[in-house]
């Protein structure tokens, strides 16, 4: 092996059907860092359903597997992970914190005595803080103000969104991942780190949803004002779509799921209709064939219902007539053609498929698929702390906007966003 590039980060996402590791080189600075893809490894996984151990052993092996081979590719070892978290046992709010300003102008200080005020809510024995993101500072009441640093005012008001997880969750997480030899340096909200794969920031600022559509479950999160705004799991995902076609078709899962990756469709209309494929059978069965389009009428029922379940969450968070930049579809589901147009039909909004690529670069072509989304994420994630941190470590005096950029507390400059 060779000796390390100076910035060396790596992204572990934990999925409910595979395991993806990604090594890069971090660079850039804190407002435009990228990440050079070194290495890449993925491993199937059946240890995990919907972000949740269910088999230490078995995502053990993948973890290791994923990163083991990530490494082979990138020439270099890694002793720290960025992992990804999603599921039903995350939850998210908004908070609300007030103080008073000591001072004749607001400093530092004061935003992180009101940010941790807004944060010091009980979750309950059970849950632990995960992120906690400034979203809006109020000054003497009045809304909207971004940066407070260096205003004067006598009333300071913090609205941070907070995310929350199930604790054990983590720690069963943290123990795969030590048992495979490696230690999580952070866990990291899955549709965060996708956010900085996929949206762009005008995205991000006009407001959009993102829907990351994978094969245990589907998370939806919308994005407005540049910030997160919510975040929700729904249960029904792709492996409810191959359960369908299991049924439908009478094959077996193993075969479902082929036929899905091959012939799928999301969109009845995009498949010819004198289109026939074989399908796989047994002996007694004898050969069988069958209409394409009554694979993708199987699928189509499923996926349209997944992203009504998705507009209402949209609608619940209240957001249904607010996000002019859309709808981004990630994650496995989001390779089956015809999401587009099945998206268009149910959302009545802007909709494309999210994959990596905007800064990334190296072997960037290796993380490119949907499939890939968080893995990417979480490297991009890391490359912006290394940026940050680069940042800090300046010695002597800081310019007044890197001081207002940095603040006191890191784990504010963590979710800055
Ligand atoms: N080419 C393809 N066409 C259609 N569906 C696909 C394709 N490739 C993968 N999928 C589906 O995508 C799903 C897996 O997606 P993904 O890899 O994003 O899930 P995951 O991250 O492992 O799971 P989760 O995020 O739910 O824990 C599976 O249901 C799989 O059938
Ligand atoms: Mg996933």
């Amino acid at each position: 092996m060779t000796s390390s590039p100076p910035h060396l980060v790596a992204g572990l996402d934990l999925g409910s059907t595979k395991v993806v590791a990604v090594i890069a080189d971090a660079a850039g600075d804190a407002r435009d860092s990228y990440a050079r893809i070194l290495g890449v490894g993925m491993a199937s996984n059946s240890g995990l359903r919907r972000g949740v151990v269910r088999d230490i052993e078995e995502t053990t092996r993948a973890i290791a597997k994923a990163m083991k081979d990530a490494e082979r590719m990138a020439g270099v070892e890694v002793a720290q992970v960025y992992a990804g978290v999603a599921g039903e046992h995350v939850a998210g709010r908004t908070s609300h914190g007030v103080v008073s300003v000591t001072g004749d102008e607001i400093r530092t200080g004061d935003v992180a005595r009101v940010n941790d005020v807004a944060s010091n809510i009980s979750f309950g024995r059970d849950h632990e803080l995960l992120h906690a993101i400034p979203l809006d500072y109020l000054i003497d009441q009045q809304a909207g103000i971004s940066d407070p640093i260096g205003m004067t005012g006598s009333r300071l008001e913090a609205e941070v969104y907070l995310v929350t997880v199930l604790s054990s969750v983590l720690q069963n997480l943290g123990k795969c991942v030590e048992r495979a030899g490696y230690h999580v340096g952070e866990f990291v909200l899955e549709p965060l780190a996708a956010s900085r794969a996929v949206l762009t920031p005008d995205e991000r600022d006009l407001g959009c949803a993102l829907i990351d559509l994978g094969g245990g479950s589907t998370n939806v999160s919308i994005f407005s004002g540049g910030k997160i705004r919510h975040t929700g799991s729904l249960l029904c995902a792709g492996g409810h779509v191959t359960s369908d076609i299991v049924h439908g078709l009478q094959v077996t899962q193993l075969d479902a799921e082929r036929l899905k990756q091959r012939y799928g469709a999301a969109f009845e209309p995009i498949i010819a209709e004198d289109e026939v494929v074989e399908l796989p059978s047994t002996p007694g069965q004898g050969p069988r064939t069958a209409e394409r389009r009554v694979l993708a009428h199987i699928m189509q029922a499923r996926l349209q219902e997944i992203l009504e379940f998705a507009a209402n969450e949209i609608a619940r968070a209240g957001y249904q007539e607010r996000l002019p930049a859309g709808v981004v579809v990630t994650g496995g589901g989001a390779l089956t053609p015809g999401m587009v147009e099945l998206g268009r039909e149910v959302f009545a909004m802007p909709v494309r498929i999210g994959s990596p690529g905007e800064q990334l670069s190296g072997l960037a072509d290796s993380v490119e698929s949907s499939r890939m989304t968080v893995a990417a994420g979480l490297v991009l994630h890391g490359a912006y702390e290394v940026a940050l941190s680069n940042f800090a470590g300046v010695g002597g005096r800081r310019s007044p906007a890197v001081e207002k950029l940095l603040g006191p507390v890191k784990r504010w400059l963590q979710d800055f966003f």
